[in-house]
C-alpha cells in the first residue's frame, strides 16, 4: 500500500532542478513530512554504477537503444528497491528526473520510437507513475548559460543545441499530454519566483 506522495523534477540542463529540488525539501520537511532525495539515472547502488556507465565520458558511443535500456534497467532497481519501500513506510519521495527524461532524451533528443519507449514503460513501471511531476521550462540557451560555470560536460551533456531543442519540445510535449500530473513551470523567472510557482503547486497536493 503506498502512503507517501512521490514527487518528480524534470527539466533540460540548467534550468534549475536542483536549485528548486533543496526548496521543496525545506517546505515539505517544514510540514512535517519525511522525504528523501533521489535522482536519476542511479538513486541506488547499481542504478549509480549504471549512471557512471550512461554518463562517464570513457564510455564513448553508445546505441541509442543501449542507452535506453540502460536507463530502464536502472529505474527498474530505482522503484523496487527504493521508491516503492519509502513510498510503503509512509515518507516521501523527490527525484531529480525520471521517466518522462527518457521520453525527452532518448525519444526527443535521440529521436527512438516513443512506442517503444512506451512498451518499457509498461514493462518496468506498469501503472506506477508520480503523484506529480514539476517541469522547469526554459529555453536551451538560458539553460545553457546557467551551467557554462560547471566545466566539464558528462557524455550525454556533449550533444549540440539541436539535440537539447529536441529534448525540450519533447518534454513540453509530455506536459501537454499529461496535464493533470505534470506542471509546467516557467523556469525562467528568478529562483524565488520559480520558488512561488512551486509552493502553489505543493499547497494543492
Ligand atoms: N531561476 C534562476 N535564475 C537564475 N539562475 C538560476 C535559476 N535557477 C538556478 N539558477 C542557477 O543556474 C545554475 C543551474 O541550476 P541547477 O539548479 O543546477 O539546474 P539543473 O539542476 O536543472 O541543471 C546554478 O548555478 C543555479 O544557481
Ligand atoms: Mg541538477
Amino acid at each position: 500500500m503506498q502512503k507517501g506522495k512521490f514527487i518528480t523534477v524534470d527539466g533540460v540542463e540548467g534550468a534549475g532542478k536542483s536549485t528548486q529540488i533543496n526548496f521543496i525539501c525545506e517546505y515539505l520537511k517544514d510540514k512535517g513530512i519525511n522525504v528523501i532525495l533521489t535522482r536519476e539515472p542511479g538513486g541506488t547502488e547499481i542504478g549509480e554504477k549504471i549512471r557512471t556507465m550512461l554518463l562517464s565520458n570513457s564510455t564513448g558511443k553508445m546505441h541509442a537503444d543501449t542507452e535506453l535500456m540502460l536507463m530502464f534497467a536502472a529505474r527498474n532497481e530505482h522503484i523496487q528497491n527504493k521508491i516503492i519501500p519509502v513510498l510503503a513506510q509512509g515518507d516521501w519521495v523527490l527525484s531529480d528526473r525520471f521517466t518522462d527524461a527518457s521520453y525527452a532524451y532518448q525519444g526527443g533528443g535521440r529521436g527512438l520510437d516513443i512506442e517503444r519507449i512506451a512498451q518499457l514503460e509498461n514493462w518496468v513501471l506498469q501503472d506506477f507513475t508520480p503523484d506529480m511531476t514539476l517541469l522547469l521550462d526554459v529555453s536551451v540557451h538560458i539553460g545553457m548559460q546557467r551551467v557554462e560555470s560547471r566545466g566539464t560536460k558528462d557524455r550525454i551533456e556533449q550533444e549540440d543545441f539541436d539535440f537539447f531543442n529536441r529534448v525540450r519540445q519533447a518534454y513540453i510535449a509530455r506536459a501537454k499530454q499529461y496535464p493533470q500530473r505534470i506542471k509546467l513551470i516557467d523556469a525562467v523567472q528568478s529562483v524565488d519566483d520559480t520558488s512561488r510557482q512551486i509552493q502553489a503547486i505543493l499547497n494543492d497536493l
